[in-house]
């Protein structure tokens, strides 16, 4: 029998390239809307110093193991496993990486086809002249509709798949090497115009001001979950993505910068909407509705308004789209690799079965919310079930492969080039991804799904009134 050979992999072309592509996959609709809300509700710089530990701490060294899996094997998430442990089950977590991925985008592109909603109307100048209620109405209508959230998440679509079918270097890298420093700017611009409005102050004092009061076990938890969905770790998107890096990039250095464009878009993005939501009285917690519903309301009221919210909604999009190519592309690797499909037939075929799912997942918003499992409509059960369990697995899978599995030699070449980088931190890392990583996420998972209850040892009343006492006696004392 001939042996087939695989065609020549596809490889980034460039370091600047690796760090857009894989920065692109990170920020995402997560940063922009979810990382200022929770900020906001959790204790605000409080939040973000813990944040911020977590991102050094476990983030890094986890996306720096699956960059290593990635480059390691060069190959998608499951060939990648199957490769570096041909006789243990790993390559299932493969597989599940796949369809997690499938899922994901499935209801992403739903969020991602509002962005494009959203843009439409900023360009049609639809939100001008309506009062709150009819904006809000307005996205109620939008949902109900059915038929348009599905076209803009087909259009949407179409634009991932458009970008996966000419390939990493031609693609991926191309497009995203111009759209994140463009994102980049555009963020820059709101942020300058949201902390110039009048009242500005209170909503900076909102997201900076550190109550450290506010932090509790549950705080610190999101904090850590907040900073593996940012990362877009726990999923192989980065082991995907790691396979196309050539042997002679620094993996590290490259993690340290998507890691710090991550977090800075995040808190640029925390800048850029609360100055803006306290300066129009508008609630901060409002979640998904906070930019939906609420700053249309917003850019209505701004001066040149018209101008900013075409700039918003344009940022959303782009910074949506650089990470449903990332989700599309574990699946078309996937589809590629394995079953021996041509990346472009591959692509055709997965964003059509994942843009039926989809399709399912906006009806289920709308027209079909009466079909619903344990009470939750598709949307919902989509979201829940990858970021509150597929996500903190796969991470806890991860280090646990790295630290324990892949051969500790086998992850130093990787890190250090076959011993051509120091890596005077390795051990460290390993201590991380062996022990550190496992415990912290195993914490998030137990109490996401309710085996373990941390909010049981928070009692702020109890704690308070024995501050109270140590700060009597300490007053008794001087
Ligand atoms: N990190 C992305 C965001 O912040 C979400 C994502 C998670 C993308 C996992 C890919 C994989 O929106």
């Amino acid at each position: 029998m001939a042996k087939i050979d695989l065609p020549k992999r596809d490889s980034f072309g460039s370091k600047v390239g690796i760090i857009a592509a894989a920065a692109g996959a990170a920020i995402g609709l997560g940063n922009i809307w979810r990382f200022p809300y929770v900020a906001g509700e959790n204790g605000g710089a409080a939040f973000l110093i813990i944040y911020l530990s977590f991102i050094v701490a476990i983030g890094i060294p986890i996306m720096l193991a699956e960059f290593s899996i990635g480059r390691r094997a060069q190959r998608n998430t499951f060939g990648a496993f199957k490769i570096l442990k041909p006789n243990q089950p790993w390559y299932i977590f493969g597989l599940l990486c796949v369809a997690m991925a499938f899922m994901i985008l499935s209801y992403y592109s739903t969020i991602a086809g509002w962005t494009l909603e959203y843009l439409y109307q900023a360009l049609a100048n639809g939100f001008s002249g309506k009062s709150s209620d009819q904006l809000s109405g307005m996205f109620s209508d939008f949902q109900r509709d059915g038929s348009r959230p599905v076209m803009w998440q087909l259009i949407f679509m179409f634009f991932t798949a458009f970008i996966i079918f000419r390939g990493v270097k031609n693609g991926i890298e191309k497009y995203t090497r111009i759209l994140m420093p463009l994102l980049f700017v555009l963020i820059v611009i709101i942020c300058i115009r949201s902390v110039t409005l009048p009242g500005a102050s209170e909503g900076l004092a909102f997201l900076f001001y550190p109550d450290f009061s506010k932090i509790t076990p549950m705080v610190i938890l999101e904090a850590l979950g907040q900073a593996a969905f940012s990362l877009s770790i726990g999923l192989g998107a980065l082991i995907t993505y790691g396979s196309y890096i050539k042997k002679k990039e620094n993996l590290t250095t490259s993690v340290y910068a998507i890691a710090t464009a991550d977090t800075v878009i995040a808190i640029l993005a925390g800048v850029a909407i609360f100055p803006a939501v306290f300066a129009f009285n508008i609630q901060p917690d409002e979640g998904e509705a906070l930019i939906f519903i609420t700053l249309p309301n917003i850019f209505q009221e701004m001066p040149g308004g018209y101008f900013w919210a075409i700039l918003f909604f344009t940022l959303l999009a782009i910074a949506a789209l650089t990470s449903t190519i990332s989700l599309l592309e574990i699946v078309v690797a996937y589809v590629t690799e394995e079953l021996k499909i041509s990346r472009r037939k591959a692509t055709i075929l997965s964003a059509s079965a994942i843009a039926l799912l989809g399709i399912l997942c906006t009806l289920s918003q709308g027209p079909m919310d009466e079909l619903t499992f344990f009470g939750k409509n598709l949307f919902t059960i989509f979201d829940k079930v990858t970021g509150n369990i597929a996500l903190p697995l796969g991470a806890f899978l991860i280090a646990i492969f790295v630290g324990w599995f892949m051969g500790r030699n086998n992850v130093k070449d990787e890190i250090t080039n076959q011993g051509k980088f120091k890596g005077r931190l390795f051990g460290v890392f390993m201590f991380i991804v062996k022990f550190l990583a496992p415990l912290a996420i195993a914490i998030i998972f137990l109490n996401g799904i309710g085996l373990i209850d941390l909010s049981a040892f928070s009692a702020p009343a109890e704690y308070e009134v024995i501050q109270n006492n140590v700060q009597i006696s300490a007053d008794t004392i001087n």
